[in-house]
């Protein structure tokens, strides 16, 4: 409104026209909104005329007058102006776009990945962008004031086992030979503090060739960090304070101290590692009441563990509880099947296995779940790490379906004390659950330098997680800085002393010229932009993404090479018809 009466000059894109009577309306977009255009037929026929012919899409450059709107638009931040225009220039035209650039576009996601460059011309997908240039921008501005230096470190590289398959390079020059993209810079971050630097960071590309998930793209980005001189709790309170700052910066929101929970309670009482604490639900061991009176499917069950519906007993009946049977069946989930025990408004008790309980005992199991009348016992059995896993996904498909996940409703956790080491059943051997270079806790040191087998399953690590409304935005350790610490746990991990040697040997010399002690973590960057913007899907904050097969519909990657770039780089394959 401060602009009424100024002679301007805009430049954008043609978005939709009206005509009204003599008057033709154009919304003109660009970067910063739609601005409505007013041409009047009587006073500048030809300009009507030459506006009347504009086309979706063609852009344009007009100049004119800033003039109130008498019926203003409130959904729009330039909806209390118009510009009468006075000049009219067409920069390019346009062919009729695939799909209507608009916020409710006609589009289907595919079409619109093709044509990436249209989507990203409409408003709604424009600010997802600007939202995650701004937290990127805070990010540094937050880093920064506390003396964080921003270092890049190099994408050809050696393989580093972080879990999942590398994407590699073939070498020209060395036939043969190939370099390895980084799934993360965690090597290179250690070196920097070999190198006294002290606080690093950087906001960096990852590429890691795994499945595809919802929540994952084959190439992402990390705020990436690394520290010297600190324990868990220094990490802890610095990332926990930028986290806060973020969301202070970007959704005004106040974010309460973070509160943290071991991995072994966020198993127990959510069956995940990453617990979405927007709700209740924990999990309630049931063995002890549940077990020794002749149901069968409890008595030789090594868990039963249930949870509790509050106000669900009405809600569902016989055929909703077979629904639900059917969905904890589906091999997704895989439970066998479902009991439940529902407490009626009138006080009745209603249950699947009524035959072996009495009311009296089913009323005991509610009372110490905490049911109230109106509420619904839901409780799987079996073998205790399925049973927890699968409870853990029957609580998040009651969690949506009583509408308890509001994306406006953050709440962060840390999940600290990761076991160090897995034990894979499929290969024999043990895997680090962080990473190979992650410390386990002091008190554990002498145990895993001495002890047999079974102790090394049980070895904690200073490991932790940062957890947003049961999605895992980032996750850290302390490292091991002490090299016969290191070759132990490369040991551990199945490297002779050769392989080790051979692949991580940079960083083995390294610890032999004063390493400090020191630890870091890394935010999954798209994914906190995903969540603190509601977005449904991680490929909406990112430009151009893959699509759920890893493929860049747009540019159609990947593809095949040439032939003589193939010969060039010494590769004999056979690629697709
Ligand atoms: P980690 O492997 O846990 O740790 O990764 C850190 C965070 O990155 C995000 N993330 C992903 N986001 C999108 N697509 C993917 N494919 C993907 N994979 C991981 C997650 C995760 O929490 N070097 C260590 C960090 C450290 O120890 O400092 C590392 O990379 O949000």
């Amino acid at each position: 409104m401060d602009h009424v009466d100024l002679e301007i000059t805009l430049a954008g894109w043609m978005a939709v026209s009206r005509e009204f009577g003599g008057l033709t309306f154009v919304d003109l977009r660009d970067r910063y909104g739609i601005t409505q255009l007013v041409f009047d037929m009587e006073s500048n026929a030809d300009l009507c005329n030459q506006a009347r012919a504009l086309g979706r899409e063609f852009v344009i450059q007009i100049k004119g007058k800033v003039s109130e709107r008498s019926n203003k638009n409130p959904n729009r931040p330039t909806g209390d102006i118009e510009i009468i225009v006075s000049d009219l220039k067409v920069l390019n035209e346009s062919e009729t776009p695939p799909f209507t650039v608009e916020n409710e576009t006609d589009g289907g996601e595919e079409l619109r990945m093709k044509y990436r460059y249209l989507d990203l011309r409409r408003p709604s997908v424009q600010e997802k962008l600007f939202f995650r240039s701004k937290l990127a921008i805070e990010t540094r501005t937050y880093l920064a004031a506390q003396n964080f230096i921003e270092v890049e470190t190099p994408f050809l590289i050696k393989s580093t086992p972080e879990g999942a398959r590398d994407f590699v390079v073939p070498s020209r020059v060395h036939h043969g030979q190939f370099y390895a993209l980084p799934q993360s810079p965690q090597t290179f971050k250690q070196l920097l503090m070999v190198s006294g630097f002290d606080k690093y960071f950087q906001i960096v590309k990852c590429f890691r060739d795994e499945d595809f998930r919802a929540d994952r793209q084959p190439e992402f980005t990390q705020i990436d960090c690394e520290m010297s001189f600190v324990d868990q709790e220094d990490i802890l309170n610095t990332f926990e304070g930028l986290t806060k700052y973020l969301f202070k910066q970007l959704k005004n929101v106040d974010l309460p101290d973070f509160p943290r929970m071991t991995y072994d309670e966020a198993i127990a009482h959510y069956g995940s590692d990453k617990p979405d604490i927007r709700f209740g639900m924990i999990f309630r061991e049931l063995n002890s009441v549940a077990q020794g009176h002749g149901f069968g499917v409890f008595d030789n069950a090594e868990l039963v563990v249930g949870i509790c519906a509050k106000g669900q007993a009405e809600k569902y009946s016989n055929k909703d509880i077979k629904h639900l049977t059917e969905w904890v069946q589906r091999p997704q989930v895989g439970a066998k099947g479902l009991v439940y025990v529902k407490y009626g408004d009138d006080g009745s008790i209603k249950s699947s296995i009524s035959k072996f309980y009495s009311d009296e005992q089913l009323q005991s199991w509610g009372d110490l779940m905490g049911a109230e009348k109106g509420d619904m016992l839901l409780i799987l059995s079996g073998e205790a790490e399925k049973t927890r896993k699968q409870l853990g996904e029957l609580r998040l498909e009651m969690g949506r379906r009583m509408e308890l996940m509001d994306p406006e409703d953050f709440k962060p956790l840390w999940v600290l004390d990761f076991p160090l080491l897995e034990w894979d059943e499929e290969s024999n051997r043990f895997h680090a659950m962080h990473h190979p270079f992650t410390s386990p806790k002091k008190s554990d040191i002498d145990r895993m330098l001495n002890g047999d087998h079974e102790t090394m399953k049980a070895l904690r690590a200073d490991a932790y997680d940062l957890v947003l409304n049961g999605s895992e935005i980032g996750g850290g350790s302390i490292r091991i800085h002490d090299r016969e610490l290191q070759e132990k746990n490369f040991q551990l991990l199945g490297f002779s002393e050769e392989e080790a040697q051979e692949q991580f040997g940079f960083l083995l010399n390294a610890f032999r010229y004063g390493a400090p002690p020191h630890g870091g973590i890394a935010f999954g960057f798209d994914r906190l932009c995903t969540l603190m913007q509601g977005s449904d899907s991680i490929r909406e904050v990112i430009a151009f993404p893959k699509n759920n097969q890893g493929r860049d519909v747009m540019i159609d990657a990947p593809a095949n090479v040439d032939e003589t770039q193939l010969v060039e780089l010494g590769l004999e394959i056979r690629q697709e018809e």
